[in-house]
C-alpha cells in the first residue's frame, strides 16, 4: 500500500492514482504551500488564482479523508518592504504587521482554509535560514568575493536595477529604469543609462565595491538533472529547466548589504541573506510554528531525509527558478527532502489582457469582494483551470454567464425546483424509495473520475463532469414535471418520489462541488439536514430522511455589481497615480522644496461647494482602520432626514474619539456620497496639517452654530 502511494509520488501530478472507495486506505501525508505574498502591497485578484487553486486542491484531499497541511506565510523581506515602510512613516514591523492583517482577511473572506498563515520575520525561520545557510557553508558550498554596483551616495544605500532611472542609451526617452527602456525595448547595465539617477534619492548614483555571499549553485548541477525528471515538473516546466540546465548554471548571490530588513548573515556582521534566501525557508518554517501547536503532526516526519509524506508547492511560472533549482539544491545540501512536486500555473489576465492599473483591471482582492460573492470566483477560476502553465483569461461578460448558468441555473435550481414539494406536502420527508436508482447510480459512479480530474489538477474537466451529471438531473426532472402532477389527482407518491430523486441527485452534485464551493455547500447541508459531506458518502443515500427548509443558495451575478467595482479599481488607480507623481515631483532635485498644488478650478465650481458647521454627535474607530474614524455629525434643524451624517474620516492619528464627541467643525455638505471599505461616507469634514498627530480639524468660533453655511 505505502509502496504504491510512493510510486504514484515519484510520477508527479501526471499519473493516474488508483481511485477505489471501499479499499481499507491508509491516510496520505500530505504538506501544501502556495507562495508567500509580499508584504508591501495588498492582494489582489492575480494572487487570488493561485490561493484558489491550492485551496481547491487542499480541500479536495481532506474531503477524501487524506492527512493534508496547508501553510503559507507573507514574505516579509527586502528593499521594497523597506522603502515602503519609510514611505509610511513606520517601521517596518509596523508595515508587515498591518499588511498581514489585510491578507489574512482578505484570504478568509474567499475561503482559503490554510492550516497555518505565517511571516518570514519569524524566529522559526531565522533559526531555519542560519542552520540551512551553514550546513551549505561548512560543506563547501558558499563563495565570497567583492563586486561593484551601483550606490546612492545620499541614502547610503545600494541599488537594485529597478532603483535607477535615467534617459536610455538608445532611444532617449526620459525617465527609464536600470535594465531596459519601456519606450524602445532596449536593454542594457544601468551604468549606460544617460544621466542615471536613484529613483530613491534622486542622487546620482556611485560605483562602489562589496564583499557578497554566492551559493555555489553549479555544485549541484547533477543532483538538479535527476531532480528534475523524476515527475517533480510539468512538462513545459520541466522543458524550461532543461534549457537552463544546458545552458550552464550560475552562482547565486544570496546577500545584500546593510541597511536591508531581513536576518543578519552568521558571522558576517552588516551582511544580510537576499529575501529570496529566506522566503521559501518560510515553508518549513511556518510548518514548523503549526507542529508546535498539533500533537498529531510530526515535523521530521515532513521534513527529514527519510521521510514518506508528500510535499507540493503551487507557484506562478514567474517564480520557477527559485523552486525548481535554488530550492531543491539548498533542501539536499542541508541534509532535508525535497519536494515531491512543484506545481506551476499561469497568470491572470482580465478580458485578454494583462492585468493594468491604466485599463482599471488590477482588481484588488477586497475591491472584488466588497461588490461580488467570493464563490462566484472560485467556481470561474476552477472551470478555467487546467494542470498546465497557460495563463487564465478572467473574461468578465463570460465570468457572468457562466455562473449564472451553471451555479444558479444548473445546480441551485435543482434543489429549488425539488425543495418546496417536499416542505409543504410531505411535512420535508423524502420519499423511501429512490424511483430512479440507475440514474442515482450513474452520477455517483462519475465521482472516480471526477476525483481523479481534481486528483491531477485538471479542475476544468471536473467542473465539465459536474456540470454534465447536473443536466442529467435537470433533464430528469424536466421530464418528470412534478409541477404537473401536482395538479393532478392521486399523484402525490409521485410528486414525492420525482423531488425525492432531484434531492438525492443534488446531494451528490454537492459532494463533487465542496472543493470548489465550500459555503454553498455547508449552507446546503444544511438544507439537507447532513453532517458534513465527504467524498464516500456520496455512496450512501437519503431514503425516508427529514430535509430542512430551503433558502436560496447563491443568487445570480448582477452587472451592475461587476461596474461598480471596475469603477472603484479605476478611481484607485488615479488615485495611485496621483499620489505617485507627488512622490515623485518631491525626489526630483528641482521641484524638492516646492508643494504640489492642484489644479486650477473655477470660482462657480467653488461656489457651488456647500460648506456647513456641524457638531460631532458621536466619534468611534472603525474596526480594522488605521486611519479612519467614524463620525456621525449633526447639521441642525432644518436638514429633515439630510440633518445626521456618516462620515469616514482619516484624523484617527491626530485624534481620540472620546474628545471629539459635542465639539463643532465645517463639513463638504454636499459632496456626493462615496462607498468606502467600512461603508458610505455622505460628506467630508475639513482639516489640514503635515499628517500624522499633526493633523487640525477646522473649528469654527464659539458661538457658532450647526448648519450656518460658511462663506
Ligand atoms: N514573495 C514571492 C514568492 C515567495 S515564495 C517563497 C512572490 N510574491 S508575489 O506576491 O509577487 O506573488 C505571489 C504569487 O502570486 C506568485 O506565485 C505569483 O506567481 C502569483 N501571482 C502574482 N500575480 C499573478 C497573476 N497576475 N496571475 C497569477 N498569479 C500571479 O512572488
Ligand atoms: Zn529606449
Amino acid at each position: 500500500m505505502q509502496k504504491n502511494a510512493m510510486k504514484g509520488i515519484v510520477a508527479g501530478f501526471n499519473f493516474h492514482r488508483e481511485i477505489s472507495g471501499n479499499m481499507t486506505h491508509t491516510a496520505r501525508k500530505i504538506l501544501v504551500t502556495s507562495a508567500l505574498p509580499y508584504a508591501n502591497g495588498p492582494i489582489h485578484l492575480g494572487h487570488m488564482l493561485e490561493y484558489i487553486q491550492t485551496d481547491i486542491w487542499v480541500r479536495f484531499q481532506k474531503q477524501r479523508g487524506e492527512t493534508c497541511t496547508y501553510v503559507c506565510a507573507d514574505d516579509a523581506h527586502g528593499t521594497a518592504i523597506m522603502l515602503r515602510a519609510e514611505q509610511m512613516g513606520i517601521s517596518a514591523e509596523e508595515q508587515i504587521k498591518r499588511v498581514q492583517q489585510d491578507h489574512e482577511a482578505d484570504f478568509a473572506d474567499f475561503h482559503i482554509g490554510f492550516d497555518n498563515y505565517y511571516t518570514t520575520h519569524s524566529p522559526e525561520n531565522k533559526e531555519l535560514s542560519e542552520f540551512i545557510y551553514k550546513a551549505c557553508r561548512d560543506s563547501g558550498h558558499i563563495a565570497e568575493r567583492s563586486i561593484t554596483q551601483a550606490f546612492d551616495p545620499e541614502k547610503n544605500l545600494f541599488l537594485a536595477d529597478r532603483f535607477i532611472k535615467g534617459t536610455c542609451p538608445r532611444c532617449k526617452a526620459e525617465d527609464q529604469y536600470g535594465d531596459n527602456c519601456e519606450a524602445c525595448g532596449a536593454t542594457y547595465n544601468p551604468t549606460e543609462l544617460i544621466n542615471p539617477k536613484s529613483a530613491i534619492s534622486g542622487a546620482t548614483p556611485v560605483e562602489k565595491d562589496s564583499v557578497h555571499y554566492f551559493f555555489k549553485l553549479p555544485d549541484f548541477e547533477n543532483m538538479l538533472k535527476e531532480w528534475t525528471r523524476s515527475g517533480t515538473l510539468q512538462e513545459s516546466v520541466a522543458n524550461k529547466l532543461n534549457e537552463w540546465l544546458e545552458a550552464g548554471l550560475q552562482e547565486w548571490d544570496i546577500s545584500r548589504d546593510a541597511p536591508y530588513f531581513g536576518f543578519e548573515i552568521p558571522d558576517a556582521p552588516g551582511k544580510y541573506f537576499y529575501v529570496w534566501l529566506d522566503a521559501p525557508i518560510g515553508y518549513i518554517a511556518s510548518f514548523k510554528n503549526l507542529c508546535a501547536r498539533r500533537d498529531d503532526l510530526d515535523f521530521d516526519d515532513y521534513w527529514a531525509k527519510d521521510s514518506d509524506a508528500e510535499v507540493y508547492h503551487f507557484i506562478g511560472k514567474d517564480i520557477i527558478n527559485f523552486h525548481a533549482l535554488f530550492w531543491p539544491a539548498m533542501l539536499s545540501c542541508a541534509d532535508f527532502r525535497t519536494p515531491t512536486a512543484v506545481k506551476a500555473h499561469g497568470f491572470v489576465t482580465v478580458n485578454g489582457k494583462k492585468m493594468s492599473k491604466s485599463r482599471g483591471t488590477f482588481i484588488q482582492a477586497r475591491t472584488y469582494l466588497n461588490h461580488l460573492n467570493p464563490e462566484y470566483l472560485r467556481y470561474y477560476f476552477a472551470a478555467k483551470l487546467g494542470n498546465g502553465t497557460e495563463d487564465i483569461d478572467l473574461n468578465l461578460e463570460d465570468f457572468v454567464q457562466r455562473v449564472n448558468s451553471d451555479v444558479v441555473g444548473k445546480v441551485v435550481n435543482i434543489a429549488s425546483r425539488c425543495a418546496g414539494f417536499i416542505k409543504k406536502r410531505f411535512d420535508g420527508k423524502l420519499s423511501d424509495t429512490v424511483s430512479n436508482p440507475a440514474l442515482l447510480d450513474e452520477v455517483i459512479a462519475a465521482g472516480d473520475q471526477i476525483a481523479e480530474h481534481f486528483e491531477n489538477l485538471e479542475f476544468s474537466k471536473a467542473v465539465r463532469e459536474i456540470m454534465a451529471q447536473a443536466d442529467k438531473a435537470n433533464q430528469y426532472i424536466d421530464e418528470q414535471k412534478p409541477w404537473v402532477l401536482a395538479k393532478e389527482e392521486g399523484r402525490d407518491q409521485d410528486v414525492q418520489d420525482a423531488c425525492s430523486m432531484g434531492i438525492h441527485l443534488f446531494r451528490v452534485l454537492c459532494t463533487y462541488l465542496k472543493p470548489v464551493l465550500p459555503a454553498l455547500v455547508a449552507n446546503a447541508e444544511a438544507f439537507l439536514n447532513i453532517e458534513s459531506l465527504n467524498w464516500d458518502d456520496r455512496q450512501q443515500t437519503l431514503t425516508g430522511h427529514q430535509i430542512n427548509k430551503f433558502k436560496p443558495l447563491m443568487q445570480r451575478i448582477e452587472q451592475d455589481k461587476i461596474d461598480a467595482m471596475l469603477e472603484v479599481t479605476k478611481a484607485d488607480a488615479a488615485a495611485h497615480a496621483a499620489l505617485q507623481e507627488k512622490t515623485n515631483a518631491k525626489v526630483a532635485p528641482a521641484a524638492s522644496n516646492v508643494e504640489a498644488i492642484a489644479d486650477e478650478i473655477e470660482f462657480d465650481v467653488f461656489a457651488k461647494t456647500d460648506l456647513r458647521i456641524v457638531r460631532i454627535v458621536k466619534a468611534d474607530h472603525v474596526k480594522g482602520a488605521d486611519k479612519l474614524l467614524q463620525l456621525t455629525l449633526d447639521l441642525g434643524e432644518g436638514f429633515g432626514d439630510k440633518r445626521l451624517r456618516n462620515v469616514f474620516s482619516g484624523i484617527k492619528t491626530a485624534y481620540q474619539p472620546e474628545d471629539l464627541e459635542g465639539r463643532l467643525t465645517v463639513m463638504v455638505a454636499n459632496l456626493k456620497p462615496r462607498k468606502m471599505r467600512f461603508g458610505v461616507s455622505e460628506g467630508m469634514v475639513l482639516a489640514a496639517g503635515p499628517g500624522e498627530e499633526e493633523i487640525w480639524l477646522l473649528e469654527p468660533h464659539e458661538g457658532a452654530r450647526e448648519g450656518e453655511r460658511v462663506s
